[in-house]
């Protein structure tokens, strides 16, 4: 099949590459003409592909239906070349051409993308990727929502560049209608912002409790990375940065990098979604906190003048890394459980009707979280007792001691670990059966006569508080 490709930064061109390795002829366009010739010098004997120079040409290039990967900035540069692509005169869009966005869109643009495009007969579809440079390249997980129509013919090419899940089947899936593969997508970087800082939390804890070198620290990821809760990329990548030596200094590369984080939006986005929703996500919320909070870098030098810390190094390692990778393990699996929660929610709202247990396939493979306990939500999603067993047979009670210990630990080190103490008060939370909101009822109706309800009686009733 054709496919066009506008957008050649690297997601774009390893995209291009990718399809063009699955049997596509991929016709290529990119503003900067420098970056297409580029390409065609790099990358043009790889397979089938047609240089455009100007949109007009790119269009011209298509036989017939056209389907067209966007792979542009998120925002309004996806709106200008959707204009662009209609106002082209004769060989613009028509009706049943496709249009897929392939960025990291907002789901509110891309419903909105969906229903203007439809208006024409055209195909929208909003399509979250994951998996980076490398995954773009040799197998994402890919969240293709909108079209159905579209889908079913993109089907076949979509399948055979995605990666595997690992058991016969491929990371792509028709999510559902409207910007619900984009809404899944953004979910997805919000679990992945929570794993992250947890490990960062894991790793921060155990650096400063112990004269562990980096090379040791490593070994502990490399020991993780082997376990049912912990195997995932994001451990994986962790013990190799972890080995990693700057080349012109000697050092170890991670104990030279700044440490304020960047963030393009998508945790906040979640984090937005879910208070929209009513859906409390904490884990992903603090680590979107943790990344605003390490960026005032000037700041926190200067507190710590005036309140050091004193940490006195651990003396029982063996005992505080197991302890810290049952409190790494229940948070991650925490952090799933949010993303999943504001899925559901989402879907009922927009009538999405999403299959969890095939969202949680897909990640299995090619994406930034997958992980081995990805498996165990396919099946929990899908009516597995057994699944859902091992989950909860992971926080026993054992299991939840060594996460409050390590907590705790943090709370008297003061070492923040703000997305761990988040999971581990969610999970709190949720098993209470009794919780201090009848005291929040009874604040609101003392000042502002907001009413409340009674466990004793029905019916809505206000007290004469003074
Ligand atoms: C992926 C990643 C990718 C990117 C995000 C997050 O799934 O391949 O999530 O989309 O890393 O943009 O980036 P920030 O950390 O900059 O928000």
């Amino acid at each position: 099949m054709q496919l066009g490709l506008i957008g050649l930064g690297t997601m774009g061109a390893n995209l291009a590459r990718n399809a063009a390795r699955n049997g596509a002829q991929v016709i290529v366009f990119n503003r900067t003409t420098e970056k297409t010739d580029a390409f065609m010098a790099a990358h043009g004997g790889e397979g089938d592909f047609i240089a455009a120079h100007t949109i007009d040409d790119f269009l011209k290039a298509f036989t017939g239906q056209k389907a067209i990967v966007l792979m542009v900035k998120a925002g309004e540069a996806v709106d200008e070349m959707i204009k662009e692509l209609l106002e082209a005169g004769g060989s613009g869009l028509v009706a049943n051409d496709i249009v897929i966005d392939a960025g990291n869109s907002h789901y509110h643009d891309t419903e909105r993308r969906t229903k203007e495009l439809a208006e024409k007969g055209i195909h929208f579809v909003g399509m979250g990727v994951s998996g980076g440079e490398e995954g773009a390249l040799l197998g994402p997980s890919m969240m293709p929502g909108g079209s159905k129509e579209a889908f079913e013919i993109l089907k076949t090419l979509l399948e055979s560049m995605s990666a595997s899940d690992g058991a016969n089947g491929k990371c792509v899936a028709y999510i559902g209608e409207g910007g619900s593969g984009h809404f899944v997508k953004m979910v997805h970087n919000g679990i992945e912002y929570g794993i992250m800082q947890l490990i960062a939390e894991a790793y921060d804890l155990l650096k400063r409790e112990s004269s562990l070198t980096n090379d040791q620290l490593a070994n502990v990821f490399a020991a993780w990375n082997q376990s049912d809760m912990l195997q995932s990329f994001l451990i994986e990548i962790t013990e190799k940065v972890l080995r990693k030596m700057d080349a012109d200094t000697g050092k170890s590369l991670v104990d030279l990098i700044k440490d304020a984080a960047g963030q393009k939006g998508t945790g906040k986005w979640t984090t937005n979604a879910a208070l929209d929703y009513g859906v409390a996500i904490p884990t992903i919320t603090a680590a979107v906190d943790a990344r605003i909070i390490s960026s005032a870098k000037a700041f926190r030098v200067e507190q710590s003048k005036s309140s050091p810390l004193s940490v006195q190094p651990h003396e029982d390692m063996a005992d505080l890394i197991a302890q810290v990778r049952t409190a790494l393990s229940l948070s991650v699996a925490n952090a799933y459980a949010q993303g999943f929660q504001l899925l559901e929610a989402a879907s009922k709202e927009h009538n999405w009707n999403l299959d969890m247990s095939e969202i949680a396939r897909i990640w299995r493979g090619g994406c930034i979280i997958r992980s081995t306990l990805l498996q165990h939500y396919q099946k929990m999603f899908a009516g597995d007792p057994t699944a859902a067993t091992f989950i909860r047979n992971k926080f026993s009670p054992d299991a939840q001691l060594q996460w409050r210990l390590i907590v705790a630990l943090g709370a008297l080190r003061g070492i923040p670990l703000p997305a761990m103490s988040a999971s581990l008060s969610y999970f709190d939370a949720y098993r209470t059966e009794r919780l201090p909101q009848n005291l929040i009822q009874a604040q609101r109706d003392f000042f502002g006569a907001h009413t409340f309800e009674r466990m004793d009686k029905e019916g809505a009733f206000h007290s004469d508080w003074k």
